[in-house]
């Protein structure tokens, strides 16, 4: 008989004590003699009794009676961390003070309830926990209560939670680092003993800082180890702030907005604010990745059932130099290389010859396409693949109709010199009447010309940011980000095929709020594929394969002027959604061929790429790769790249972790069979070519007939 599995939600209402369980994780909080919920636990499971036994009493009168960290922290009481949420009401008094109002729990939700003891304010404490993952959701609810008269309250911070870490004698963190070109460096040090801040203060999720990070006690490795993570589901501005105090606790508190924004909450207002989800992971950084990757696939992501389609995009091969003919000529070549969907970039509309004008005006420029897109989507489609189209609908070029229709339209402040980045300005989407000419402009596309699939852009940061005649302009952070989410929801409620690839200047807006509603995301405009390897290594830290658009294009590579074989470059775009982006009419008749033969290769092998379970893989000498595992381990593929050989080594066998100790493989090229022990513990020889930009890709298949996991 099944032994009763302990509900994943629970609270004692008269210990006033929470449990949220997951597969590999235990999450627990009480409610503090104050009102205010404070952490309990958070880490491998263990039971009820156990972590409140083992709650720390480390009270002084120095401190104040309870030091116990909060689950989002106020700014009253003996508090003078990191507050998650600050408020100011209208008579000057500054802070919350909580009543606890009670818990609900319903599947695997728990909400708790506080009341301001005074003011009319209200917010919840959302959870969610989910059967199959051990990611836990949190979000928080604010509202003000009061009646129509009152006062608005001022809302200076309110974060979506605070995190706290067991305590350990040190700690490490890992987050994304870049800029432009130079998406998701994994960058891991160890943790100051200070305040430690991650942000975007963009209003887009930004190159420069990833809203993710993972934390260990300094001990974890790829393969084994405890790591705590979090990554914050919002594509405008955000801030996680790490306190490490001295005695070793560990805390983050993160969620929207930069310092120094604020809004007011009106009487019966609601804000809900977005998901900050957390992890804990026993099994080192790759247990961690692919925990996400998992939840990211199965929760987040739209469609993930489907196969991303091998697409070509124009924008290496023509730039802005765009027309009727020279697209075809790329198409015809596409086709016949296996491409399933064809994207034309920029260049298409208004006066657009270069990024000095014409966005904003989305209608086909006349000398490129007179017959308008219609004809080059039609015989895209005769080819048999899909159509797309590149946009930047939220930007818009003072050199445009749009502009001279509408300057009132762009995030301004009227008495500020306007900042021009790429020679253009950002329209304000929060306002009503840009985000109703938005979708009226997006969905007329998408209607008048069979487009399958968008790629949608946004090249420039906020600057001046103001919205006259408003009366809370720093609504403007939030009210762009959600409005642009609802025209995307709403494009494709209406168009059930439309498929959407989110880019922001390559890598600019990756997080689980535009991956719950695109279906990939431009991973860099850096293409080469040296570069690549450190840059997907870094994205899927978190964010999954399928997701990760990685696309060939020439050598040299116009960035790096780089030159690399097209094998290797195929072997490490293949680790992704492939695409391929080269001048193809200038590729020779064997690079074409070998471009077929290997997007054939990867067609063979995309269910494992965008499904699969990814083991990083890393050897010396700047060796590494991926081995992508099916979920029920019949098949595996290795990617393994060596961009430079040193010393003339000849690289050792490599560790595939990703393996059963106990199942035999068949290696497909050679036929070579192995035992899952020898290859975990021993190791595959990779059988590297000498030389610079060795890579190759290895099949395994499962041979021993067992029943596999
Ligand atoms: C951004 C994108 C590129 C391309 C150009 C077009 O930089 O990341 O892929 O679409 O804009 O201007």
């Amino acid at each position: 008989m099944d032994t009763p599995q302990p509900a994943p939600v629970s609270f004692d209402a008269e210990g006033g004590e929470a449990l949220l369980r997951t597969p590999n994780s235990v999450y627990a909080l009480r409610i503090g003699t104050d009102g205010s919920p404070r952490h309990g636990y958070w880490g491998t499971p263990l039971d009820l009794a156990e972590i409140l036994e083992s709650r720390s009493s480390a009270e002084n009168s120095f401190e104040g009676s309870d030091p116990t960290p909060d689950e989002l922290a106020i700014e009253t009481g003996s508090r003078f961390g990191v507050a998650g949420l600050r408020v100011r009401f209208a008579d000057g008094v500054r802070g919350a003070q909580w009543r606890f109002a009670g818990a609900e729990v319903e599947g695997g939700v728990l909400r708790l309830r506080m009341v301001d003891r005074v003011y009319p304010l209200a917010l919840e404490l959302v959870y969610r926990v989910r059967p199959d993952s051990d990611v836990i959701e949190r979000w928080v609810e604010v509202s003000h209560t009061g009646g129509a008269d009152e006062p608005a309250i001022v809302v200076e911070r309110c974060d979506s939670g605070a995190w706290t870490l067991p305590k350990r004698s040190d700690y490490r963190l890992s987050h994304l680092v870049g800029g432009w070109a130079a998406e998701t460096q994994v960058q891991r040090d160890r943790l100051a003993v200070a305040e430690t801040v991650l942000t975007s203060r963009r209003g887009l999720t930004s190159h420069q800082a990833n809203p993710w990070l993972a934390l260990d006690a300094g001990d974890a490795t790829e393969d084994s180890g405890e790591v705590w993570s979090a990554a914050l589901a919002w594509s405008g501005s955000w801030r996680i702030a790490v306190n490490r105090d001295p005695g070793g606790q560990v805390t983050f508190s993160g969620g929207f907005g930069h310092e120094a924004l604020s809004f007011r909450l009106t009487p019966g207002e609601r804000m809900r604010t977005p998901v900050f989800a957390g992890l804990y992971s026993p099994d080192g950084f790759g247990g961690a990745s692919r925990a996400w990757h998992e939840y990211i696939r199965t929760h987040v992501l739209p469609h993930p059932e489907e196969d991303r389609p091998v697409l070509y995009n124009s924008w290496e091969a023509t730039g802005f130099d765009v027309d009727e003919a020279g697209q075809l000529e790329l198409a015809r070549l596409a086709a016949q290389s296996g491409v399933e969907l064809f994207v034309l970039d920029d260049g298409w509309f208004g006066a657009r010859r270069d990024d000095r004008a014409g966005l904003g005006d989305w209608t086909p420029r006349a000398e490129a396409f007179p017959r308008g897109l219609r004809p080059l989507a039609d015989e895209v489609h005769r080819l048999g693949m899909r159509f797309g189209l590149w946009v930047e609908p939220e930007m818009v070029n003072p050199d445009s109709d749009l502009y001279r229709a509408h300057p009132e339209w762009v995030v301004h402040a009227p008495t500020r010199k306007a900042t021009e980045l790429r020679n253009q300005q950002m329209l304000n989407v929060g306002r009503p009447d840009v985000a109703e000419w938005m979708h009226a402009t997006l969905d007329r596309l998408v209607r008048e010309n069979a487009v399958d699939f968008l790629k949608w852009d946004a090249n420039r940061m906020v600057t001046e940011a103001a919205w006259p005649g408003h009366p809370d302009p720093d609504r403007l952070w939030i009210d762009h980000v959600r409005n642009v989410y609802e025209i995307i929801d709403r494009l494709r409620a209406d168009h059930p095929g439309l498929r959407i690839e989110g880019c922001c200047g390559g890598g600019g807006r990756v997080d689980l709020g535009m991956l719950a509603r695109v279906d990939q995301v431009w991973t860099s405009d850096n293409t080469d594929a040296t570069d690549r390897i450190g840059i997907q290594a870094g994205f899927g830290q978190v964010y999954p394969a399928a997701a990760m658009v990685a696309w060939v294009t020439d050598s040299p590579n116009p960035l790096t002027s780089r030159e690399v074989p097209l094998r290797f470059r195929f072997h490490v775009a293949m680790a992704g959604a492939l695409g391929i982006g080269g001048k193809l009419t200038e590729w020779s008749e064997k690079e074409l061929a070998e471009a077929a033969e290997l997007v054939a290769e990867y067609k063979e092998i995309r269910p494992l790429v965008q499904r699969g379970i990814a083991y990083r893989l890393q050897g010396p000498d700047a060796m590494s790769g991926v081995h992508y595992a099916a979920p029920d381990d019949s098949e595996h593929v290795i990617l393994v790249w060596r961009p430079t050989i040193r010393f003339g080594h000849w690289p050792p066998p490599t560790r595939l972790m990703g393996l059963r100790e106990d199942a035999t493989y068949q290696e497909a090229s050679s036929g070579a069979t192995y035992s899952g022990r020898l290859l975990r513990e021993r190791g595959l020889e990779l059988g590297l070519p000498a030389g610079d930009y060795a890579s190759r890709l290895i099949r395994l298949r499962r041979v021993d007939g067992v029943e596999s996991r």
